[in-house]
């Protein structure tokens, strides 16, 4: 067949998704291996750029309306959610009356899932101003040390329950331009899982230090560790490996893609380490010269 004939054969028919690119593939080399005329080849090759450059730019164009559907929807979801928590905390407190044992089991059930329902729709709304580029970072440079304290001692609510401790060795390093709530969001989340897939009673260590140009922080834990091949994936939306958190935590698989995200739009790093059975640890880097001219 000749490019004319490849080229409408491509163009004209529509093929099922699979053999789609490998039947134009096939048709393709064929003729490439017979085909001696250069100007032809070249035609041919500019319409299949062009066709590979209209086909990206429509699924970017279907992946921002798929991010701003996604937005819409959660930003709706978010003032209903929150005011139901919000009403049955009022009445868990008794703020208009007092309630039976099973009412008030009642309420901390809707209590605890509008709670869960809002972290999530929160999260996804996360993803989606991230993905569409609309974060906004408030840049200030401060003390990475004192954020990285104030968040250790709150998430010590939960190491306490399942009796982790949190060893954290801080070095004094040169204030470093971040945005304090988006960090605080990143070291929440690496603090979270470390505790979330430890077995009771190990420790969680966090350290930060300065190495040449950039501030980082090590989150190390003694759980199931991360293979490999695993790692790439864990930066991806929704991804949950098969490890059970070890006290019934909740796995949405949203943490880690976020996190990256922010530490990307810092101009940072994330990276980690871990083989099965030996704990994961995870290092997050941060220039310390800013380049978002703070
Ligand atoms: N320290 C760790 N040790 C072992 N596995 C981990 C560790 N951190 C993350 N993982 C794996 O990576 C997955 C993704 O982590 P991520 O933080 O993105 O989501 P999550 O913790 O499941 O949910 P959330 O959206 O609430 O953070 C986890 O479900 C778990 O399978
Ligand atoms: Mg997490």
């Amino acid at each position: 067949m000749n490019p004319s004939g490849i080229v409408s054969e491509y163009f004209n028919k529509e093929y099922v998704k699979e053999s789609h690119s490998t039947r134009l593939l096939t048709l393709l080399m064929n003729y490439w291996a017979t085909e001696k005329d250069y100007e032809i080849k070249s035609q041919l090759l500019k319409k299949l750029i062009f066709k590979y450059a209209e086909a990206e730019r429509k699924l970017a164009e279907a992946n921002q309306m798929k991010n701003k559907l996604i937005g819409l929807v959660a930003h709706d979801l978010r003032s209903p959610l929150a005011s139901i928590r919000g009403l049955s905390e009022i009445l868990i407190d008794g703020g208009v009356g007092s309630f039976t044992g099973e009412q008030r089991d009642f309420l901390s059930t809707i209590y605890s899932a509008s709670n869960t329902m809002l972290t999530l729709v929160n999260d996804i709304l996360d993803v989606s101003t991230i993905e569409s580029g609309k974060l906004e970072l408030h840049i200030k440079k401060e003390s990475l040390k004192r954020l990285i304290k104030e968040r250790v001692n709150i998430i010590k609510v939960l190491s306490d329950q399942k009796g982790i401790a949190i060893r954290s060795r801080l070095a004094d390093i040169p204030d470093v331009p971040f945005d304090r709530n988006r960090i605080a969001q990143v070291i929440d989340n690496l603090l979270g899982n470390a505790i979330k897939f430890s077995p009771h009673g190990k420790s969680v260590y966090i350290a930060l230090s300065r190495n040449g140009s950039v501030a980082t922080v090590k989150i190390r834990d003694e759980g199931v560790g991360i293979s490999k091949e695993d790692m790439p994936r864990l930066f991806k939306e929704f991804q949950t490996l098969g490890v059970e958190p070890t006290g019934g935590e909740k796995c949405t698989g949203l943490g880690l893609a976020i996190a990256k995200k922010i530490i990307d739009e810092h101009r940072g790093a994330i990276e980690i380490k871990s083989s099965p059975g030996k704990g994961a640890t995870f290092i997050v880097t941060l220039p310390l010269e800013d380049s978002h001219g703070v």
